[in-house]
């Protein structure tokens, strides 16, 4: 098979950090508050207008509080569990499907150890039954599962009458996809995923009611500075307006405005829900057309539109081994990626070998149409190449 003439425009399509908005370059920071301090007016003016602008797209209900935190979206969901996790008498669910899932289950499990535990696992490409979980319990999960693929369908089993709190990693859902607000009391995310932005600081969403039963809880660990977010037993307000805990990024908060600005420019959350819906039917038509291609999500309904994890099903692959099928995958990522056509799209390192391409708003579709043909090439290259090794 030829190799094509034509490589995408951006070769980036990491799951994260993901590709930047379109048109961008360092020149896109030239509003940065260098050397400034981040407690000076103009620079917590900033701070202030990254926050209010995202709750303002995004949706985000007036009477909940939206903050800056440190540590990306891992800081800002590590503050949420160690904040929260053992205040529900009744009991705590955890889901997990994926490695991440299954990070925050770890620590739940295995370092905060609530009293009313459950735990609900499945497989990669698969979501445990949803109907499972309490809604008098808290519950832990991610809105999408970006090393799987997976991502729960919607919100409609979520209770409104809730009694618990419901407390979701949605890094990459958040400006992808729709969120129903009033049925989630904790979210958080990082730039570095659907904004295209970077990844030093998490942003973190609370609920009158997670306010409220964080302000009335008193874990029983000993909690670091940097997840402090009460003054006494009242919530520290100041994190909500612009005052972090410590030093932000005056760089990363000069480029989270640079992506706002463009999430503006594109329509809003439509328009990048819109442009994400458009880029992941690019690589779904593709892969009904492709014998040997296809969504590692069970079902259409639960498949991820950001981070499309793919597997293959040819039957010669199939007969390979766990290291082999790697190995394979391997050659196939790296033939691509020394022509420049794409970077990092191999599957993450704990999932099912096989590929896994962004399709998040700052992707774009016309770079996707020119990744195909890539892809095809690839996988015949490198498995006559391995055939002939096996030959050999
Ligand atoms: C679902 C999920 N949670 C958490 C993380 C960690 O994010 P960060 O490295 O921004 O802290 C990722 C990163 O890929 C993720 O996909």
């Amino acid at each position: 098979m030829e190799k094509p003439a034509i490589k995408p425009t951006n070769p980036c399509f990491s799951s994260g950090p993901c590709a930047k908005r379109p048109g961008w370059s360092v020149d896109s920071l030239k509003n940065v508050m260098a050397g400034r301090s981040h407690r000076a007016a103009p620079a917590k003016a900033q701070i202030e207008d990254a926050v209010n602008r995202q709750k303002a797209l995004l949706g985000i209900p007036d009477d909940y509080l939206v903050g800056i935190v440190p540590g990306s979206d891992t800081g800002a969901f590590e503050l949420a569990l160690w904040n929260v996790i053992g205040s529900n008498p009744n009991g705590t669910d955890v889901l997990v499907w994926e490695a991440f899932s299954g990070d925050w289950c770890k620590d739940v499990e295995g370092q905060l150890k609530p009293d009313n535990l459950r735990v609900f696992k499945s497989a990669y490409g698969h979501i445990p039954d949803l109907s499972q979980v309490n809604s008098d319990h808290d519950v832990v999960f991610v809105w999408n599962g970006t090393t799987s693929g997976v991502r729960v369908p919607d919100g409609e089993w979520i209770a409104a009458d809730r009694k618990g709190l419901t407390i979701c990693d949605a890094t990459s859902a958040v400006f992808a996809m729709d969120l129903p607000w009033e049925k989630l009391d904790i979210v958080t995310w990082s730039w570095q995923k659907a904004l295209g932005s970077e990844a030093a600081h998490g942003m973190l969403v609370l609920s009158p009611r997670a306010v409220d039963r964080i302000c009335n809880y008193k874990p029983k660990w000993p909690l670091p500075k940097l997840f402090r977010i009460k003054k006494g037993d009242a919530i520290n307000a100041e994190i909500f307006k612009g005052a972090t805990i410590n030093t932000p990024s005056m760089l990363a908060v000069a480029d989270c405005l640079d992506a706002l600005d463009w999430v503006e420019s594109v329509g809003g959350l439509e328009g990048t829900i819109a442009r994400t819906n458009r880029n992941f039917s690019v690589l779904k038509d593709w892969v009904v057309r492709t014998d040997w291609a296809a969504l590692l999500p069970a079902s259409e309904k639960i498949a991820s539109t950001t981070s499309v994890c793919l597997k293959v099903v040819d039957e010669w692959f199939e007969s390979l081994g766990g290291d082999e099928k790697a190995a394979f995958i391997k050659s196939m990522t790296k033939l691509i990626d020394k022509d420049g056509a794409a970077y990092d799209i191999a599957s993450y390192r704990d999932a099912p070998a096989g590929l896994r391409i962004w399709c998040g708003a700052t992707v774009e579709s016309s770079d996707l149409e020119k990744l195909l043909p890539w892809l095809e090439w690839a996988f015949a290259t490198a498995k006559s190449q391995t055939l002939q090794q096996q030959a050999a």
